[in-house]
């Protein structure tokens, strides 16, 4: 075993033992940082904040049981979004995630929404360091970098249901004439939502315009991944809540690389748009603010974005 490996295996297997033995554990951060550039992070107009609020109630929805996602009769974010049309749903909420598929007419959009994870879940999944890297799936991702990897368990997810969405939005796309597909999820959903983006930029005719919004999403693969996504997704915004954890793994020292468009909630009234990649030492960003999991509060996953907290009490 590496001894990088054999230290990451304490600090995120028993942080306990790991404290005793390197009594200066929490100085290790998520990753040895190598700053590009300075970044700036802009304080995000209040319009700009409240525009995230419909993509958090999508989000939300995702949560609920399916048959009150097919009438939109799910409580509060269904009811925050009148109008909205559901045209399918689908998954388990177990080994598959939950998602809709519906057709937003304010918007002309097809909109795609994943239900997330249980944080707790999530984080002692992305930080066993048997997590494994594959490369993407051709057909779904056309003219992905050669190099390109993602984390195995999200795209063995993304597989099992892209088809059957994808069907559906090619489908609403020509009954509605729709002008945009929009994909958005949380957590895990965020992940899936996040190669959605890239998966319909590359594949959906150009005409129509592709727009992802995400909360507090784990990375999905490496550099080369996020420069290719960088480069041929347009619209894609990634919000952060706080002191999440989760969008800190899985580390930059396991090779996982974020995409651009991180939006940064400092407080329940306020964000900042960061510029670049997440290596970058901002200190309003994620990657300042939540150095390394001890450093986290797991309670942040949730929200408030901007109002909306997101996971399983949406339905109620
Ligand atoms: C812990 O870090 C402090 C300051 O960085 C240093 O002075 C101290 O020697 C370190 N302790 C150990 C056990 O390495
Ligand atoms: C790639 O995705 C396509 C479309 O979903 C599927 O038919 C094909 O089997 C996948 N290829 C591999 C190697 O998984």
């Amino acid at each position: 075993m590496q001894p990088f490996t054999f230290l990451a295996l304490l600090v995120y297997a028993n942080s306990a033992l790991a404290a005793v033995i390197f009594p200066n554990i929490t100085d290790i951060r998520d990753v040895p940082y190598t700053p590009i550039s300075p970044r700036d992070a802009t304080a995000l107009s209040a319009d700009a904040f409240a525009a995230i609020i419909p993509f958090a109630n999508f989000a939300c929805a995702a949560y609920c049981p399916s048959d009150t996602v097919a009438t939109w009769e799910c409580g509060a974010p269904c009811s925050a979004l009148p109008g909205f049309e559901v045209t399918l749903t689908g998954g388990d909420g177990a080994g598959t995630q939950l998602f809709y598929v519906g057709y937003w007419p304010e918007k002309s959009a097809v909109v795609v929404a994943h239900q997330g994870t249980d944080p707790k879940k999530l984080i002692a999944d992305l930080t066993d360091l048997n997590l494994f890297m594959q490369g993407f799936n051709n057909t779904l991702f056309p003219g992905m970098t050669s190099g390109a990897e993602g984390h195995g368990g999200f795209l063995e997810q993304y597989s099992s249901t892209t088809s059957t969405i994808s069907s559906e939005v090619n489908r609403l796309i020509s009954s509605k004439g729709a002008t945009s597909v929009i994909a958005t999820g949380h957590s895990l959903g965020g992940a899936l939502a996040e190669l959605d983006s890239l998966s319909y930029s590359l594949t959906l005719p150009s005409s129509i315009q592709v727009k992802g919004v995400t909360f507090g999403t784990p990375r999905v693969g490496n550099g080369q991944y996020a420069a290719f996504f960088d480069s041929h997704v347009s619209d894609f915004q990634r919000i952060n809540n706080m002191k999440d954890p989760v969008p800190i793994i899985p580390g930059r020292f396991l090779g996982f690389s974020h995409v651009r468009g991180e939006i940064h909630i400092v407080d329940a009234e306020s964000a900042v748009a960061c510029s670049g990649d997440d290596d970058d030492f901002d200190d309003s960003c994620t990657i300042k603010t939540v150095p390394n999991i001890f450093e986290s509060a797991v309670g942040d996953h949730s929200g408030p974005y901007n109002g909306v907290m997101i996971g399983s009490s949406c339905c109620v």
